[in-house]
């Protein structure tokens, strides 16, 4: 049988889910559960010691959350993603693992509202500065760049005024300074636009906009783009891709 590299359709229905192994259950179930049961203490050690892949506890790991994460992983051709309440909580979560208090952040003026007021006001209060940078204009980013600098972000089309930044050349001013680009996807969704094949490192998107078409749903996921790497090497090998 000849493998198959599934396309967006099939990843956006199937990625990251199973059938119930012990129901043959199609659809992917609500754990509703904060906690899981371990077999012994020696597997409860290994898990908590992260020599074992598994389950712990929801606010760690969930697996209903870890169908939309490895899904939407899947689809922006990222490692891994994390599931939080929303666009603006996802945000927060990716410059907490990045900045100090006293560090930089240089980001694009055209970027949602509400992203332009967290970054002014709500960062502020953390000890996070924001360098702005002008998208039309890519040598602002350059300049805005300072030793102080942890990381570049942008949105792929920005909201609302629809403008289209360039990546790859924002991506190796990124790549020179040594941060990561982080790269809000919302508004051109994966199925237009996949940063992180343009050189970004993260990707944050807000969920409640075009994907959910509901309002019930807010949630964000970042990405990274080793899974690409991961699943092309495994093709190559699988002789499925030419290796280059
Ligand atoms: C481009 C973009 N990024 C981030 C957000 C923030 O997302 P949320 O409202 O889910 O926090 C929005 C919300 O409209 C958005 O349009």
């Amino acid at each position: 049988m000849t493998d198959r590299i599934p396309g967006f359709a099939t990843l956006a229905i199937h990625a990251g889910a199973q059938p119930d192994p012990t129901t043959g259950a199609r659809a992917t179930p609500i754990y509703q559960t904060t906690s899981f049961v371990f077999e012994d203490v020696d597997h409860a050690a290994s898990l908590f010691g992260l020599q074992t892949f598994g389950n712990i506890y929801t606010r760690i790991g969930n697996p209903t959350n870890a169908v939309l994460e490895e899904r939407v992983a899947a689809l922006e051709g990222g490692t891994a993603g994390l599931a939080v309440a929303s666009g603006h909580a996802a945000q927060v979560v990716v410059m907490h693992c990045l900045m100090q208090p006293g560090d930089e952040l240089v980001a694009a003026k055209k970027l949602y509202g509400g992203s332009i007021n967290q970054f002014n006001h709500a960062f502020k209060n953390f000890g996070w500065h924001v360098v702005w940078a002008e998208p039309d204009d890519i040598g602002t980013f350059e300049r805005a760049v300072s030793p102080k600098t942890k990381a570049i972000f942008i949105e792929s089309i920005a909201n609302p005024g629809g403008v289209i930044t360039d990546i790859e050349a924002i991506g190796k001013i990124a790549k020179d300074a040594g941060v990561p680009l982080i790269v809000d996807n919302t508004l051109a969704t994966p199925y237009l636009c996949k940063p992180i094949d343009y050189g970004a490192d993260i990707v944050v998107q807000s969920r409640e906009k075009i994907r959910a078409q509901r309002r019930g749903l807010l949630l964000h996921v970042r990405t990274q783009r080793r899974l690409r790497r991961r699943r092309q090497a495994r093709l190559q090998r699988q002789a499925v891709l030419p290796s280059r």
